[in-house]
């Protein structure tokens, strides 16, 4: 018998209320019916990106959104400040490059979060720069990048705003949009949201508006304010997923029942455990400073192949987990634990970690892993 298991930081597992609402027949996006669904999911997304203003839905992956809040946001001419501290930070750079835009890059050692104190100095030196560009948590590396620090720093500029990508962080933990100032999120539908691929998400600050009335870089899928437009009507602009907008109606309405700060609560558990369960068995985390409650990224001991590792873990146990990426590949295996995932998941992927690393002849005592974890999960 053959189970499968996505432990990977998106996609993610899919609760079956999803799945269900998803394999209903098809509707028609232009019909009173899905509009009805529209109205539903912009109050939901709202709730979820804690802000006043509308959220934005592209049928893309989440690289779509984040193409759209350069493309957008930014003119002829204008630079940016870049953090790049893995490969979506990478991704910010590649975009502002693909449109010419001129970007300064504050590299972070990956596994390290930045320092709000260097993007300062560079405001600082450069007023020309227009948009920060940051993760919130940064997937490759599972850091949790200082937003709300960063965020107070570029409130003090009039003429530059914040945008950050919460691919991974979104439902996972606190990103107060409006109390913090943030111009701009993004988010993706593959990860806390619950949903298959194929939904990318953008929520703009006033402030953030502005800068879209002045942008003059080529667009046209990714234009927001024809979406905007189109989404205050309960309609995408072209056609949308309908079947994955069915079933984000459906899983912004179980996170509405459980309430963000459960769900921060319970991310918060899981990855404390899962991080518990890597320093009981000796070995080490790879970014221990600043940890993303999203996904563990734990480095990969002496003597053991990572790669293997991260094979063995589907071939025996149907579970997918995510190797590095980069720098990092080989070195690294991710475990994720974010979206529709509780207690008990990572109990198991914590057990098929310690099964394995015995075979692989890596020294521990069976159980210390599982034991710290237990420790943290049953409090
Ligand atoms: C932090 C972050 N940014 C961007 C992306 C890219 O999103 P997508 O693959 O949906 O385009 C991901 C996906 O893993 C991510 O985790």
């Amino acid at each position: 018998m053959e189970k499968k298991y996505l432990f990977s930081p998106g996609p993610t597992m899919l609760p079956p209320e999803v799945l269900l609402k998803m394999a209903e027949p098809i509707m028609h996006h232009r019909e009173p019916e899905f509009e009805k669904i529209f109205a539903e999911i912009r109050q939901g997304l709202k709730y979820l990106f804690q802000t006043k203003n509308e959220v934005l839905i592209f049928t893309s992956s989440g690289t779509g959104a984040m193409e759209g809040a350069v493309s957008n946001l930014l003119s002829k001419g204008d630079k940016a400040l870049v953090v790049r501290g893995g490969k979506f930070g990478e991704r910010w750079g590649e975009i502002c490059k693909a449109y010419g835009i001129e970007f300064i890059p504050v590299d972070v050692e990956w596994g390290k979060a930045v320092d709000p104190a260097r993007i300062q100095e560079i405001l600082k030196s450069d007023p020309s720069i227009r948009a920060v560009y940051t993760q919130a948590s940064e997937t490759s590396t599972g850091v949790k990048h200082p937003i709300k620090e960063i965020a107070e720093i570029v409130k003090g500029y009039e003429n530059t705003v914040i945008v950050v990508d919460a691919i991974t962080g979104i439902g996972v933990f606190d990103i107060p949009m409006d109390e913090w100032g943030l111009d701009a999120v993004v988010s993706g539908s593959q990860k806390a949201l619950m949903l298959p691929p194929g939904l990318a998400f953008a929520a703009l600050s006033d402030k953030a508006w502005k800068f879209v009335e002045r942008s003059n870089l080529p667009k046209y899928y990714f234009d927001f304010k024809k979406e905007l437009k189109s989404s205050k009507k309960n309609q995408s602009s072209y056609t949308p997923a309908i079947s994955l907008f069915v079933g984000l109606r459906e899983s912004l309405n179980l996170i509405r029942k459980e309430g963000i700060e459960a769900i921060f609560l319970r991310h918060e558990k899981l990855a404390r455990a899962t991080r518990a369960a890597v320093n009981g068995l000796g070995l080490e985390l790879y970014a221990p400073d600043s940890p993303s409650n999203a996904v563990t990224a734990v480095k990969i001991p002496e003597g053991v192949d990572g790669e293997k590792l991260k094979d063995l873990f589907f071939e025996k146990f149907g579970i997918t987990v995510a190797e590095g990426q980069d720098r990092a590949k080989g070195k690294i295996i991710r475990i994720a634990h974010l979206g529709y995932y509780e207690r008990l998941d990572m109990v198991m992927v914590i057990s098929a970690l310690e099964m394995l690393l015995k075979e692989m002849g890596y020294g521990f005592e069976l159980g210390v892993g599982l034991k710290a974890a237990e420790e943290v999960l049953m409090k």
